[in-house]
């Protein structure tokens, strides 16, 4: 995988981008397939929600406006761009291009700077006060010696007294599920989309099958597999990367983290082991 940072010489996005090379992994090139195949409908399977703006005043409560957050997995912006709106200077990494084209369109100014590339192999040779994983971007990493390379990475991004942020969702639910839980989003004016997800327990993998039905146009399908992380697993990742839990949440606005409910979102704050 390339590492492109936008300057105004090397555009982030576009023809100068790149596509993922083979040897970024099976998990990062189907993934990023299925970025780009629904990166034109994310912001409205994903509508921007009061909770987003909940993000930057967390992180307020970490550190000071005009801080610099790496956000792994920016997407389209939903998290980044009210970040930037509150001060904080953000680049934000993902490996699909579909998804930092977006992001482009919907930040003419350049307020975010979008590096495309892959998270888990990313080295930007500099450090950031926050290091922001939000809405299971973690999770997109298919395998643990994969999910160790990323917790690698986002401890060599984060400085010294810095702090790494990631939001994962309660996998408990989707550990027991038996048959694959399908659902439907209409998509305003122009279709719907119907996901199935599958579980293999065994290994913590999701199956994700997406089908687009746009504009009266035949049906697109893409597919992808993420792995979700018990927050246990995460701290024991995080303890590989030299990383200590400091805080844990269960959401933006430090609900108590009482580890049961499902879906419930897991808010976890690491910081560098000195
Ligand atoms: C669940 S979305 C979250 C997007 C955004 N943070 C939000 O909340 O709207 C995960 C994002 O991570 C990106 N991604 C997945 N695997 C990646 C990888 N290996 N390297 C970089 N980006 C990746 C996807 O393309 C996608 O945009």
């Amino acid at each position: 995988m390339t590492t492109s940072v936008a300057t105004e010489e090397t555009p982030a996005t576009g023809p100068d981008a790149g596509d993922p090379e083979p040897g970024a992994g099976l998990g990062t090139a189907l993934t990023t397939a299925y970025s780009d195949a629904l990166a034109e409908v994310y912001d409205e399977i994903y509508p921007a929600t009061p909770d987003l703006e909940d993000i930057a005043d967390f992180l307020l409560t970490l550190t000071a406006s005009g801080a610099s957050v790496l956000e792994l997995g920016v997407g389209t912006g939903r998290v980044a761009l009210p970040l930037a709106d509150k001060g904080f200077r953000v680049h934000g990494v993902d490996s699909s291009a579909g998804m930092l084209a977006r992001l482009a369109g919907k930040d003419p100014e350049g307020r975010i700077t979008p590096v495309h590339a892959d998270f888990a192999t990313l080295d930007l040779g500099r450090t950031f006060d926050v290091v922001l994983a939000p809405f299971n971007s973690l999770c997109c990493a298919v395998a643990p010696d994969e999910q160790i390379a990323l917790m690698h990475a986002v401890a060599r991004h984060t400085a010294p007294d810095g702090h790494v942020v990631i939001e994962t969702f309660d996998p408990s639910d989707y550990h027991v599920q038996k048959k694959n839980e399908i659902s439907t989003y209409p998509i305003d004016g122009r279709g719907a989309m119907i996901e199935s997800i599958g579980v293999l327990p065994a290994s913590q993998n999701m199956m994700i099958h997406n089908t687009l039905f746009l504009d009266g146009a035949a049906p697109r399908s893409a597919t992808t597999v993420m792995r979700y992380l018990w927050p246990s697993e995460l701290d024991l990742l995080a303890g590989i990367a030299r990383l200590e839990l400091s805080a844990r949440y269960s959401g933006w606005r430090e609900q108590p983290f009482d580890g049961g409910d499902s879906r419930k979102m897991c808010v976890s704050v690491y910081r560098p082991l000195r």
